[in-house]
């Protein structure tokens, strides 16, 4: 009986760490459907309202790159990778690490760079 319980443990241990995985892993928000978001814009005209300075800035523990359409889905879930796109852009997140001005979730202040 005893080993019929550490049996079952090992089973379940694994699966319990699977799930909570799972479960904190933050997956990246599908894009909106409205004109704004047409899938046949440069990753620099997305930038225009999301850069940390835009309209709707990117959360300060958004991941570190510009190549939106690598990570966003489109509204039925459909990634539409563009190959070659730049990874990081002018203006983008390796101009102004703090994605959010400061003003994101983490809230984490980076120094400016030395000129
Ligand atoms: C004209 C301004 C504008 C442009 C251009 C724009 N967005 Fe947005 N975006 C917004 C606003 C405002 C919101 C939040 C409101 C909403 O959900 O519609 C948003 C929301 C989002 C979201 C979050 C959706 C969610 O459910 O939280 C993603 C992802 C996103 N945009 C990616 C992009 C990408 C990639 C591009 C380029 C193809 C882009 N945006 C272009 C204004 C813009
Ligand atoms: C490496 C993958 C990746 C790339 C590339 C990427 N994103 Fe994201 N994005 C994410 C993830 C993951 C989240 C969710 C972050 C979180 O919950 O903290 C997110 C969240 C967002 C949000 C939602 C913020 C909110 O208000 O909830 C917007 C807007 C957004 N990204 C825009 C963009 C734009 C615009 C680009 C290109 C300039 C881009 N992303 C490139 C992975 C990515």
């Amino acid at each position: 009986m005893a080993r019929r319980r550490r049996l079952l443990l090992w089973v379940l241990a694994p699966a319990a760490l699977l799930v909570a995985v799972l479960l904190t892993r933050s997956t990246p928000p599908r894009l909106p459907a409205d004109a704004n978001h047409a899938l046949d814009q440069t990753e620099a005209q997305c930038l225009t309202c999301h850069l940390h300075t835009g309209k709707r800035v990117r959360p300060d523990d958004h991941p570190l790159r510009d190549d939106c359409f690598s990570c966003h889905r489109d509204p039925r879930g459909v990634l539409h990778p563009r190959p070659g796109a730049p990874t990081s852009l002018p203006g983008g997140w390796a101009d102004d690490p703090r994605l959010g001005g400061g003003r994101g979730t983490a809230g984490v202040r980076v120094s400016p760079a030395p000129p």
